[in-house]
């Protein structure tokens, strides 16, 4: 059956009620529902638009101001960057008016620049944000906010003291599915947590960060002097300038770049705020391009008890040399079930833990005298009754798709606009970013130190 078919079908299925499939697993599907456009009905005059510059317009610079520029009454007025290919194709898609420049003071110096979106290489968003909000712009900040830890709390009290809107820009805090999950984690539909388990794996050289570099590249058409910024000096590397996440002077290795995404998702779903105890391992395993970050890091993370959920441990992974084809997925493990945050939509499955008393199959049981065995019977059925195993309830597995044509990445900017325009309050705030990229950092820090580091999630600092 093709996939589509595969769909109509389950969907057709769901409608009349559960189906049966397999060994009494009883499935449904559910799409999920298209947010609304908080702007369909306005009409935004050339005076009203808001006008924003965007900084690093490399590929996700260049998907942010997609995003941004589908949703009404936003005008992408003006794009820094430092290779002056991206400027060109700045013009060349969001056309001739868009004022370019390499330099992202003279851009924080315009007076009609409403907000700026920075979506440079890591080791920029501190010095550019905090350089921002003191020029008066509104901040979208690509994760990982931050490119080494002590630079966190800088940015979330620039934040403070400016009383601007920051939105750090990881989109799964928006996205249905994972608010989809946090509405059935809190109903308890898992029962409670026990573990969550999740990955980010890729298989390819793209994947691998090996991104193409433009044959033009050189000196003059690259600000390289101006890319190194806090970083050590050293001569025009174009490798360097076009693949930056492989290196640690201007990136953050595939924990910083990637664990991020899954904090993210596990932060807005159980509602907490961080670990209290972070090990990190891994290596360069096969991508050995010259890079010094890991093509492989694993993290394992404790969580203490809050208010929102119970103790519990999270084993975290990032593969780049994903033999099974790679995939990304975040699942709670709970007594009663799991929830799984995967492909297009998440899904529940409930297959309750047997705590009812058995006996037979992989049990001692069989290893007592056939004697034994009959007194046993007899004890038990007197102890326990003989209807134990028609108690069990059967496994059931609910999906929630996600709706044709659903982009969480914009809809995370119109959550930003709607914050800039109307005062609604920021999905991602500073201390937010800083909560998730602060453990990502901690898994390199601790794979560097070969020990588990204790981080108080609360106060924001390692122990
Ligand atoms: N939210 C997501 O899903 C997502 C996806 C991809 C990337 N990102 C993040 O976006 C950021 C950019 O990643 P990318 O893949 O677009 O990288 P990229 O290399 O494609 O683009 C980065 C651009 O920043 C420019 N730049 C660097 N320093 C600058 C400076 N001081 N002033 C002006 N421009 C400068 C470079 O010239 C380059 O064109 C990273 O922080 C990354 O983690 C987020």
């Amino acid at each position: 059956m093709s996939k589509e078919n595969r769909r109509k079908f389950i969907k057709k299925a769901s409608l009349g009620g559960l189906l049966l499939l397999g060994t009494n697993l009883k499935a449904g599907e559910n799409f999920l529902e298209m947010p609304e456009n908080a702007f369909a009905n306005r009409k935004f005059t050339a005076n009203d638009k808001i006008r924003i510059g965007f900084i690093g317009c490399g590929i996700q610079g260049l998907a942010n101001a997609n995003s941004a520029s589908k949703v009404s009454g936003v005008e992408i007025a003006a794009a820094c960057d430092l290779y002056d290919g991206r400027l060109t194709m700045m013009q060349e898609k969001f056309g001739k008016d868009v004022k370019t420049m390499r330099d992202y003071r003279q851009m924080l110096e315009m007076k009609d620049i409403d907000a700026v979106c920075i979506s440079t290489s890591d080791h920029w968003h501190d010095h550019i944000m905090k350089e921002a909000l003191k020029a008066g712009k509104a901040v979208y900040c690509e994760k990982p906010m931050m490119h080494h830890l002590d630079e966190g709390m800088t940015m979330v009290e620039a934040e403070k003291k400016s009383g601007l809107k920051v939105q750090v820009g990881s989109q799964r805090v928006t996205s249905l599915e994972t608010l989809k999950a946090a509405e059935l984690y809190k109903s308890g539909a898992i029962g409670d947590l026990i573990l969550i388990d999740t990955r980010n794996d890729r298989n390819s050289s793209n994947g691998a960060w090996q991104y193409s570099i433009p044959t033009d590249a050189s000196p003059e058409t690259v600000g390289w002097d101006a890319f190194i910024g806090d970083a050590p000096k050293r001569p025009f590397d174009k490798t360097r300038f076009f693949r930056w996440r492989n290196y640690d002077d201007y990136g953050t290795g595939v924990a910083g770049d990637l664990f991020v995404h899954l904090f993210t998702a596990l932060h807005v779903i159980t509602g907490a705020v961080g670990p209290s105890k972070i090990y990190g391992t891994g290596g360069l395993r096969f991508w050995k391009d010259g890079r010094d970050a890991p093509d492989v890091t694993l993290g394992l993370l404790d969580y203490d008890k809050s208010a929102n959920h119970p103790a519990f441990n999270v084993q975290m992974r990032v593969n780049f040399v994903d033999g099974s084809g790679g995939g990304s997925h975040v699942r709670l493990i709970g007594t009663e079930g799991v929830i799984s945050v995967e492909g297009d939509g998440v899904t529940v499955i409930n297959r309750p833990v047997r705590t009812e008393p058995t006996y037979g199959g992989w049990d001692s049981f069989g290893t007592f005298s056939e004697k034994q065995q009959q007194d046993f019977k007899k004890w038990f059925e007197a102890t326990h009754g003989n209807d134990f195993r028609y108690k069990i309830k059967s496994p059931q597995e609910i999906k929630y798709s996600l709706p044709e044509g659903y982009n969480a990445h914009a809809h995370h900017w119109q959550n930003f606009i709607k914050a800039l325009r109307d005062g609604d309050k920021i999905v991602e705030d500073t201390t937010f970013g800083l909560r998730a990229a602060a453990p990502s950092l901690g898994a390199n820090m601790s794979m560097k130190a070969g020990k588990p580091l204790l981080w108080d999630p609360v106060a924001m600092k390692m122990m």
